[in-house]
């Protein structure tokens, strides 16, 4: 076991534990923006699917057993990614006590402060989407209406403010993605020089999927698309 705790106490284990971390808040994060893409069959699918979501595994489970579950697993992956990112970040500034006598940024120093800065603004996006959409705190959203997501998210994105939220915190996330695709497959030591290209490319498409899809949604309400 001892091992095992070394591991995670290096700075290795700490970075791939903030990749699987990522691997299933990726997951989330693309299966959401498919399952979002319902809106555009209409109220009826899209409110239907919501409900689904509540009904997964009952009557095994009780009502929203499974939301439940997913939400733990969830929340679990946040705070997993937080902490090893936050670790990570403390060692490498230990490692460096002392300010640079003449700081001369290099490409990883630019890519690891937006990923850090990236994270801390997707954290305070998702707050404040929980509250508009899933809590419906009426001064965030003052049209909620409980059960009616599709309403919900119509109303929410006919606020010109809150929809220019939603796509400037979708272009942090794609940066974000874009690198953090591109550096897991380093953390989990899967990184060759063959494989390479490859991997930039594939974190680009899945980073581009998910930024157009998500800011698909705000710009077809605007465009009375989905009305
Ligand atoms: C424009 C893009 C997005 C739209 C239109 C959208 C829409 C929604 C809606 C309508 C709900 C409420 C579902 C319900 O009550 O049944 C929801 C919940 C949620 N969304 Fe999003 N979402 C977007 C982007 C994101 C992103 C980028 C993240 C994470 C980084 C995210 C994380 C969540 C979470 C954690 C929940 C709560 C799920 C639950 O516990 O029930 N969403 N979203």
């Amino acid at each position: 076991m001892s091992w095992l705790m070394s591991f995670f106490r290096s700075q290795v284990g700490k970075k791939a534990v903030m990749a699987v971390s990522g691997i299933a808040l990726f997951g989330f994060v693309l299966v959401h923006m498919f399952g979002n893409l319902k809106v555009y069959l209409g109220a009826e699918s899209f409110n239907h699917y919501a409900e689904w979501l509540r009904e997964i595994g009952y009557p095994l489970l009780p009502h929203s057993g499974m939301l439940w579950i997913a939400r733990v697993g969830l929340l679990a992956a946040v705070a997993i990614h937080m902490l090893s990112a936050w670790q990570v970040t403390r060692v490498s500034w230990k490692a460096r006590p002392k300010d640079y006598e003449q700081w001369a940024p290099q490409a990883s120093d630019y890519a690891s402060r937006t990923m850090r800065w990236g994270g801390v603004i997707i954290a305070v996006f998702v707050l404040y989407h929980l509250a508009h959409f899933t809590w419906g705190w009426s001064w965030v959203h003052p049209d909620f209406i409980v059960g009616d997501p599709y309403h919900n998210l119509v109303a929410g994105f006919s606020v010109w403010w809150v929809s220019a939220i939603y796509i400037l915190a979708q272009l942090v996330l794609g940066l974000h993605l874009s690198h953090g695709l591109w550096s897991l497959f380093q953390s989990l030591g899967w990184s060759h020089p063959r494989f390479n290209a490859w991997r930039r490319t594939f974190a680009r498409v899945f980073a581009l999927v998910i930024v157009v899809g998500n800011i698909s949604f705000p710009l077809s309400v605007w465009a009375g698309w989905v009305q």
